[in-house]
């Protein structure tokens, strides 16, 4: 069934593979794009201005475009910026959110919120963390996203919560990390690579990919869409030295703490898949399948 979708976020690295996989798999859906930015122009895609923190500017613009979803991906989304500017990051962050999902709850229109493996990061890291388990943030953006998530929960009815993590590639990856070693090791530069960090690692095709499935099915509650396993860094960073012919001696072992990030982090993060996998069967394809794509996409 063709969909009219509202992508908020649209421009950003998530935004913009689930764009591209939507015109490749869905051509007959349609995308209204809204962020503060005008995206790079897409094939059949609108986009309207939107800062998502302005209640009524959002009610009105969702409102007029009346879709049948809205994918809510709009955020700050990088962790040691929101450290930095907690007002700011709850402002979009969570202000933001709730403006979404009110503007939702007046048509009751479906929402896919968008959130992170970020809300587990205290806490025991030696299991895989269920979709149901309760949130326990350590830095101010998992804090914003588990408050997020509460109003999502407690005013829908149609709802997904989709944690994800890690992401990268797709045409508009300007920062993950796995976009920096690639950069790095093509001017022929040592990265530094924490052995003490890991996570799920996922392309945003992937991901994006598992959106459209959720949309279609229509199963709602909370999945994490996630590549299996979880890799460290400095595993990430080795298994990229080898694809792209560079020698491993550029790949430098270091830990979280000599990298001097803002926001904490754990050690390890690992989300359970087994509500995906409840209802989808397989996982999504593996980091290093991640991996090879985003090379294929940079060649
Ligand atoms: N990247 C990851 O590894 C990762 C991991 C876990 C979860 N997530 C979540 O996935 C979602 C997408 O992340 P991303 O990686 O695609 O981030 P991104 O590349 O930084 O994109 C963020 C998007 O949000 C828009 N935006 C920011 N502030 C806005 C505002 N006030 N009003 C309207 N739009 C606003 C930006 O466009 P403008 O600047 O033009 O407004 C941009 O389109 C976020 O919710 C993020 O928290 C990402």
């Amino acid at each position: 069934m063709a969909m009219r979708l509202v992508v908020t976020g649209g421009s950003g690295l998530l935004g913009s593979a689930l764009i591209r996989i939507i015109g490749e798999i869905k051509p007959d859906w349609q995308v209204a794009c809204l962020s503060r930015h005008e995206p790079k122009r897409t094939k059949g895609l609108t986009w309207k201005p939107l800062d998502v923190s302005d209640l009524d500017s959002t009610r009105r613009l969702i409102a007029k475009i009346n879709p049948d979803a809205v994918v809510h991906l709009a955020a700050i989304a990088r962790p040691d910026i929101c450290e930095k500017n907690p007002d700011e990051a709850f402002r979009v962050n969570f202000i933001g959110t709730r403006n979404v999902v009110l503007a939702c709850d007046r048509f009751d229109t479906e929402l896919l919120f968008v959130s992170s493996d970020q809300v587990f990061y205290q806490g025991n890291q030696d299991k895989a963390h269920d979709e149901w388990e309760t949130p326990h943030p350590a830095n101010v953006y998992g804090e914003t996203k588990v408050l997020a998530e509460n109003f999502v929960r407690s005013h829908l009815r149609r709802y997904w919560i989709v944690r994800v993590a890690k992401l990268f590639g797709g045409p508009n990856d300007t920062f993950s990390f796995i976009h920096n070693v690639h950069q790095t090791f093509s001017r022929g530069e040592p990265i530094l690579a924490a052995t003490d960090w890991a996570a799920h690692a996922t392309h945003g095709l992937f991901a994006g990919r598992a959106f459209i499935e959720l949309l279609e099915k229509k199963t709602y509650g909370i999945y994490h869409a996630v590549s299996p396993g979880v890799p460290n860094y400095f595993e990430i960073a080795g298994y990229l030295a080898g694809k792209m012919g560079v020698s491993p001696g550029l790949v430098k072992a270091s830990s979280r703490k000599e990298l001097g990030l803002a926001a904490g982090r754990p050690a390890r993060c690992e989300l359970s898949i087994k509500m995906w996998e409840q209802d989808f069967g397989s996982p999504l394809p593996g980091w290093k399948e991640g991996i090879d794509l985003f090379l294929a996409e940079r060649r």
